[in-house]
C-alpha cells in the first residue's frame, strides 16, 4: 500500500494522530518521563516477556522489558527484579508483572463457566477479589482477566474460561470480575490491574477449533460479541488483550477499527491493549504481513500497544521511523498508555510487595469457605426425577464410582493458577467428610484418557487412533457393578478431564469421553437410587446418558472445594439453584445453538415440511439456556408492566411474584426476556434484559421488579444506528429462557 494512502486511511480511522489527553499531573509527569526515553527504552515498556526471573533481569535493568508474564517464584523473585530496576536502570520505569489469574490463583474457584452459572455477579466479585488479593501478595500487579467472550460453540475449549453464550449475563459477570479484581483502586495493596479479552469474536473461532478464523458481522458483533467488553471498559477496566483471531479478513491484532476506532474512540478506553502471546508474530502465518517489519507496523498502527513474546517491536520499529511508515507520535501514545496504567496500578510509588504478606492472605480457610460456597452456588441441577436427590445423610453404605470421584488435579479446571492438586478435596474425600458414619466405597471403574501431544498428533494422522478417550475395561465395570449393587445409594462422578477444555482444547465429539457411557448404563441398570455427577468445562452432548439417569447434578470443575461442595448438594446442605449460561446440544450437528436466536421466514411448525428444521433431530437443546431445578418448586405469577406504552427516550419496569411453593429453602433465578416484534433489522426471539436470584424459605414470595431502559430496548437499526424504534414487544418472565409469563408493550414514535 502506498505510504499516502495509508496515512490517510488511518487518519480515517482516527489512529494516525492520537488526540492528546487531557493533562493531569499524573499526564505532565508521564510527558516529561517520555522526552527522557531513548527509542529502545520506549521499546522497552512496549515489550512483555515471560522466563526464570534471572533471565529477565539483565533487559529489565537496560531498559528493554515493562513487563512480564507468568514469572512465578511469588514476592521474593518480583522484589528481586524490581529492585534491580529501581535500583540500576537508568530511568527507573518499574517493570509490570501480568500473570493468568483467572479463577482463584492458589485458593481455585469453579471454572469461570461454572462460576456464570451461579446467575450471581456477587459471587464472581468475591472470588475475583480473593484471587487479588492472593496473586498481589505473591508480586503480580496485573491479571489477563475476565475473559468476556462469548461463545456459542462448545466444541471450542475456551468455552470454558467464559460466561456462556449471552451478551447481558456476560456483562454483568464482566462488570463483577472488574470490580472484584480492581476494587475502586488497583494501586491498593490486595488488587491487581485488570485485563478484558480476547478482543474480539476469539469465541465465534469456525467450527469451534481454537485460533480458527472468524467471520461476524457487525451486528453480530456489536450486539453479541461487543456488550460484555464494553461492560469492562465501563467498570475502569485498565487493559485489554487482542485476540489471536483474523476477524472479517483483518486479524484482531492488526485490526485499527477494534482496537482504534471501536475500543478507543468510540469507548473512550485510555489504558492498553496488550497482544495475546506471539500474535504479532502470527500475523506473518495470519497472510497479513510480508515479514516482521510489517507485522510490528501493523500491530502498532492499529492500537495494540504492547507486544507479548514475539519481539518485533524491538527489532522492526527504529527501521520503520527512519524509513517514515511509522511515526514517533504512534510509539509515544502507547509508552504514554503503559505507563499511565503503570501509575494507576501504583508502581511508582510502591514497587515492591511485602514478602509476609502471602503467607497472611494465602489460602486462608475463609478463601476456602468462600470457595466452597461459590462452588455451591454455581452447580446446576438437571434432571432429578423420583426425588432422588438430595441423599439421605443416615445412609449405611454410599459407592461413589467413576474417572471423577477421586481427581485432584482435575476438579482445578483450566488455568487454575498457583493450584494445588494437593489442596483439592475430591467428591470421595467431601462424601466421607459429610458421613463420618457410613462406609464409602470408591470405585474408580475407568480412567479418561488425557489427550497427550502423542495421540493429538495422531489425531491429524488416523483419526481413528486420536485421544478419543480409553474404553472403561469389563474389569472395571464389573468392580463398579459390584459395590453398587451392595450401596444404599450409588454417585458416579463422571465428565472431562480438566486438560479436555481450555486453550487449544478443542473437541469434534463433545459426548462423554471413553467408556463412560457404558459405565453409566451397566450402574443404571441396577435400579439403585444413583446420582450422577458431572465435573466437564463445556456442555456435553449427553441425550442417552439423561434418559437413563434419574437424577444428574452439573458441576463443572468445581475447584480446590469440589468434594465438600457437591456433598454440600447431593445430601442438602445446599439447595441447587444454578442455571445454565450456555445451551446443552441434543446431538452436535445442531452446533451453534443458543438461545437468542432469529426467527427465520419459517420457524418451525410440525405441520408443514418446508420449515427451518432437522429431519433427524429437534431443533430445541437439550437444557436451555437459563435452565436448572431445585429440591424445591417455585412458582411465577402476577406479570406487571409500570406501562403498556412508552416513548423511545421512556423506561417501564417489568415486576413479577415469586413464590417458593415447596417444602424447602432454596434459590430461584427470576429471568426477565423481551422480544422486539418488529424492527428494521430482525431482532432475536427473545434477549435476557433482567435476572435476580432470590433466596425464598417455604411459602415465602416476593416481587422481583426490572427497569426496561432505552439501552435495553434499542438495537441497531439497518443503518447501524442504535435507537429504540417504535413497535410492539413482548415481555417475557421465567425460570429459564423457554416459557414463562408474557405480557405486551409498545413504544410510540414521539410527537
Ligand atoms: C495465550 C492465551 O490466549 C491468553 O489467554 C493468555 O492470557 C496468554 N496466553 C498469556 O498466558
Amino acid at each position: 500500500m502506498k505510504k499516502a494512502l495509508l496515512t490517510s486511511l488511518l487518519t480515517m480511522l482516527g489512529v494516525a494522530a492520537a488526540a492528546a489527553p487531557a493533562k493531569s499531573k499524573q499526564e505532565r509527569s508521564i510527558d516529561a518521563l517520555i522526552a527522557k526515553m531513548t527509542l529502545e527504552e520506549k521499546l522497552g515498556q512496549l515489550y512483555q516477556l515471560g522466563g526464570p526471573v534471572d533471565t529477565l533481569i539483565d533487559p529489565a535493568v537496560r531498559g528493554l522489558l515493562g513487563s512480564t508474564l507468568n514469572i512465578g517464584g511469588g514476592a521474593p523473585a518480583v522484589n528481586k527484579l524490581q529492585r534491580a530496576v529501581m535500583e540500576r536502570s537508568r530511568l527507573k520505569i518499574p517493570v509490570i508483572v501480568g500473570a493468568d489469574v483467572i479463577h482463584g490463583y492458589r485458593t481455585v474457584f469453579p471454572i469461570p463457566l461454572g462460576m456464570a452459572s451461579a446467575w450471581d455477579p456477587a459471587a464472581v466479585e468475591t472470588a475475583s477479589s480473593v484471587a487479588a488479593a492472593e496473586a498481589a501478595a505473591a508480586g503480580i500487579r496485573w491479571t489477563f482477566a475476565p475473559m468476556v467472550d462469548i461463545a456459542r460453540d462448545p466444541r471450542w475449549g475456551r468455552i470454558a474460561e467464559g460466561s456462556g453464550e449471552d451478551p447481558y449475563l456476560g456483562s454483568a459477570i464482566a462488570r463483577a470480575a472488574v470490580r472484584g479484581f480492581q476494587g475502586k483502586d488497583y494501586g491498593a495493596p490486595d488488587k491487581v490491574a485488570a485485563c478484558a479479552k480476547h478482543w474480539a469474536a476469539y469465541g465465534a473461532a469456525e467450527a469451534g477449533r481454537d485460533y480458527n478464523t472468524t467471520d461476524v458481522s457487525e451486528r453480530t458483533l456489536r450486539e453479541i460479541y461487543f456488550p460484555p467488553f464494553k461492560a469492562a471498559v465501563d467498570a475502569g477496566v485498565a487493559t485489554f488483550m487482542s485476540s489471536f483471531n483474523d476477524l472479517n479478513g483483518v486479524p484482531a491484532t492488526a485490526n485499527p477499527w477494534l482496537q482504534t476506532k471501536v475500543l478507543r474512540r468510540e469507548w473512550g478506553f485510555d489504558g492498553f491493549v496488550v497482544s495475546d502471546y506471539t500474535a504479532v508474530q502470527e500475523l506473518l502465518q495470519h497472510g497479513i504481513a510480508a515479514d516482521g517489519a510489517e507485522a510490528a507496523r501493523r500491530a502498532l498502527q492499529a492500537g495494540v500497544d504492547m507486544e507479548m513474546v514475539s519481539t518485533l517491536y524491538s527489532s522492526n520499529a527504529a527501521a520503520l521511523l527512519k524509513q517514515g511508515w511509522l511515526s514517533m507520535a504512534i510509539i509515544d501514545e502507547a509508552v504514554r498508555r503503559v505507563l499511565r496504567i503503570k501509575h494507576r496500578a501504583g508502581l511508582f510509588e510502591r514497587p515492591y510487595v511485602d514478602e509476609s504478606l502471602a503467607a497472611k492472605v494465602t489460602l486462608t480457610p475463609e478463601n476456602r469457605q468462600a470457595a466452597r460456597r461459590v462452588a455451591g452456588r454455581s452447580m446446576v441441577l438437571l434432571k432429578n426425577d423420583g426425588a432422588v436427590l438430595p441423599l439421605s445423610k443416615s445412609l449405611a453404605t454410599v459407592a461413589v464410582i467413576g474417572p471423577l470421584a477421586d481427581a485432584k488435579a482435575d476438579m482445578l479446571g483450566t488455568w487454575c493458577g498457583e493450584g494445588k492438586k494437593e489442596d483439592v478435596v475430591t467428591l470421595l474425600e467431601g462424601v466421607r467428610a459429610k458421613l463420618p458414619q457410613a462406609k464409602v466405597v470408591h470405585v474408580e471403574a475407568c480412567r479418561i484418557a488425557s489427550c497427550g501431544e502423542a495421540g493429538i498428533a495422531q489425531a491429524n494422522v488416523n483419526p481413528a487412533q486420536a485421544c478419543r478417550a480409553e474404553p472403561c475395561a469389563n474389569a472395571g465395570i464389573q468392580e463398579a457393578v459390584k459395590a453398587a449393587r451392595k450401596a444404599d445409594a450409588v454417585i458416579l462422578a463422571l465428565g472431562e478431564s480438566s486438560d479436555m477444555s481450555g486453550e487449544a482444547n478443542s473437541r469434534a465429539d463433545i459426548g462423554l469421553p471413553g467408556g463412560q457411557l457404558e459405565l453409566a448404563k451397566a450402574v443404571l441398570a441396577l435400579g439403585r437410587p444413583t446420582a450422577v455427577v458431572l465435573f466437564n468445562g463445556r456442555p456435553l452432548t449427553i441425550s442417552d446418558l439423561v434418559e437413563i439417569s434419574p437424577a444428574i447434578l452439573e458441576a463443572w470443575h468445581p475447584g480446590i472445594e469440589a468434594g465438600n461442595a457437591v456433598a454440600d448438594v447431593l445430601f442438602g446442605d445446599v439447595n441447587p439453584g444454578g442455571k445454565l449460561p450456555v445451551s446443552f446440544p441434543r446431538v452436535l450437528g445442531q452446533v451453534p445453538i443458543y438461545y437468542n436466536y432469529k426467527n427465520t421466514g419459517r420457524p418451525f411448525d410440525p405441520a408443514d415440511h418446508y420449515r427451518s428444521k432437522y429431519m433427524d433431530a429437534p431443533n430445541s437443546p437439550l437444557f436451555p439456556f437459563g435452565y436448572g431445578r431445585s429440591y424445591t418448586q417455585f412458582k411465577l405469577s402476577g406479570l406487571s408492566l409500570s406501562a403498556k406504552s412508552i416513548r423511545p427516550k421512556g423506561r417501564l419496569t417489568a415486576s413479577v411474584d415469586v413464590e417458593n411453593i415447596g417444602a424447602r429453602e432454596g434459590d430461584e433465578v427470576v429471568q426477565l426476556y423481551i422480544r422486539d416484534l418488529a424492527a428494521s433489522a430482525t431482532r432475536p426471539v427473545r434477549e435476557l434484559k433482567g435476572f435476580e436470584r432470590v433466596t425464598l424459605k417455604p411459602g415465602e414470595k416476593r416481587r422481583v421488579s426490572f427497569e426496561l431502559t432505552p439501552e435495553l430496548l434499542g438495537a441497531y437499526d439497518q443503518g447501524m444506528k442504535f435507537q429504540v424504534e417504535p413497535g410492539k414487544f413482548k415481555v417475557f418472565a421465567g425460570d429459564s429462557s423457554v416459557g414463562g409469563l408474557e405480557d405486551e408493550f409498545e413504544v410510540v414514535a414521539a410527537e
